[in-house]
């Protein structure tokens, strides 16, 4: 094998499947419709484009170069590249970071699992009175935890390429036919308004910086599961093109997921701010009242779970590829200890939703329940932070014409041209504009 055995990707189309997998999960159909509702809509949805456009996508070429050229995790990534010792570091972060989203996606995650059981055998029960009840939401946290597990325990090409197949477009399909009904509801215009005409005085200061935290958390930036991912992939593998494949399908996804919501928010009457439980209170009304909606209920909620669960394993695979390669570990002993960690981390999110009212009523950055803050540490503080010194480290230390070197390999003459915008947005752009977002949170201007 080309790259000391750790295993490839079975195929291209398998590795844009599997980085695809691991940036459309929750984060396109739960966490971009609630953000989007809570920072006013459409002229949040032209911010994001704009960071996922200029910040993001160049920011996964510069995740997926890193890997491929030194075939590591994160932290072995910056050892192989510079003799400092600072610059690891950024490899670490990743290593916490990913721990840490792992946590509450799970818990999350875990919902999608109730909801299918739910869906299945109708319950009266609110969504406020399912999160609050601490078996259902240990027992679908646990039982989600396990899935990941299992996966993982597969290895790359085995585990992760083939649960990636087939999902994309089956999703597609199913948000396709949801849009289409939802916006036959009574109200619905007022929700294709509210997410399509943008109403620039919403923006404020930390709009930017929840935009921004959008795109680094749907993309899966900023904490090197694209450097592990890139690590898998071939020096025939064509980088540009497979990172604007993962790019499009990512945001396409998104964008339908908020064309489906917003229409039948309006018309089922939950507010846009609801926060985090937006879409499991707007969806089950529309399943409810739609002609043959159980059925797709059920079919929709096991996409999400299967797309959440490509997710979760690309966030628990890097902790592991850091053991597996900077300690010799063996892959098992790898997962089970990160696991075993990461549930403990998630029991006061999974409890935080009702059951534990200490835990809701945090206040803490403004977020209420502990689940919220660790959103908030890990995916907008933590990943734009980890992904500004990528930036830079690609750019000015290893060196963005030696990362250049990298990229073209496997490219053709027409994507090389394309370099030089790449070259510039990397040494200068990104660093700057996500330095100036992030100082603009702590209240520097
Ligand atoms: N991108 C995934 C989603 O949208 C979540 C995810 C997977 C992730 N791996 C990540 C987020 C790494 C940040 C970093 O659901």
């Amino acid at each position: 094998m080309e790259n000391n055995g750790r295993g490839t990707w079975g195929s291209r189309i398998g590795f844009i499947l599997a980085a695809a997998g691991s940036a459309i999960g929750l984060g396109n159909i739960w966490r971009y419709p609630y953000v989007t509702g809570q920072n006013g809509g459409a002229a949040f949805v032209l911010l994001y484009l704009a960071c996922v456009l200029v910040i993001a996508l160049p920011i996964l070429l510069a995740e997926l170069s890193l890997g491929r050229h030194t075939t590591l995790n994160p932290v072995g990534a910056f050892k192989k590249l510079t003799k400092s010792k600072v610059w690891p570091l950024v490899g670490y972060l990743g290593v916490v970071t990913g721990a840490g989203i792992l946590s509450f996606y799970l818990v999350v995650a875990g919902w999608t699992l109730g909801f299918i059981v739910r869906t299945i055998i109708p319950s009266t029960e609110s969504f406020t009175a399912f999160v609050s009840n601490p078996w259902e939401e240990l027992g679908y946290f646990t039982a989600f935890l396990l899935l990941t597990v299992y996966v993982v325990l597969g290895g790359v090409e085995r585990g992760i390429e083939r649960w990636s197949k087939l999902l994309m477009p089956a999703l597609a399909a199913i948000l396709f036919l949801l849009i289409i009904y939802n916006l036959t509801l009574d109200g619905a215009m007022k929700g294709v308004e509210f997410y399509l005409n943008p109403d620039f005085s919403k923006i404020h200061g930390s709009t930017f910086l929840a935009a921004l935290g959008q795109a680094f958390f749907s993309l899966s930036l900023g904490m090197g599961t694209m450097i592990t991912y890139g690590s898998y992939i071939s020096k025939k593998e064509n980088i540009p093109f497979s990172a604007t494949a993962v790019a499009l399908s990512d945001t396409l996804i998104a964008f339908l997921a908020g064309l489906m919501i917003f229409p039948a928010l309006f018309a089922v009457g939950v507010e846009p701010t609801q926060g985090p439980s937006l879409v499991f209170e707007v969806l089950p009304r529309v399943f409810s009242t739609m002609p043959g909606g159980t059925l797709l209920g059920v079919l929709f909620f096991i996409l999400l779970a299967i797309a959440a669960l490509t997710s979760t394993v690309s966030l628990l695979e890097v902790p592991v590829a850091f053991l597996v390669d900077e300690k010799q570990w063996t892959r098992k002993k790898s997962v089970l200890v990160v696991s075993a960690l990461v549930f403990v981390l998630g029991v006061p999110s999974a409890l935080s939703q009702g059951y534990v009212p200490a835990l809701g009523e945090l206040n803490i950055f403004g977020q209420q329940d502990f689940l919220s803050l660790m959103s908030f540490l890990f995916s907008d503080l933590s990943l734009p932070l980890g992904g500004m010194f990528i930036c830079i480290f690609v750019a000015w230390v290893w060196g963005s014409r030696n990362a250049l070197e990298e990229i073209k390999m496997g490219t053709t003459e027409r994507t090389i041209s394309l370099l030089g915008i790449w070259e510039f947005l990397i040494r200068y752009v990104c660093p700057v504009v996500i330095a100036i977002i992030l100082l603009n949170v702590f209240g520097v201007f």
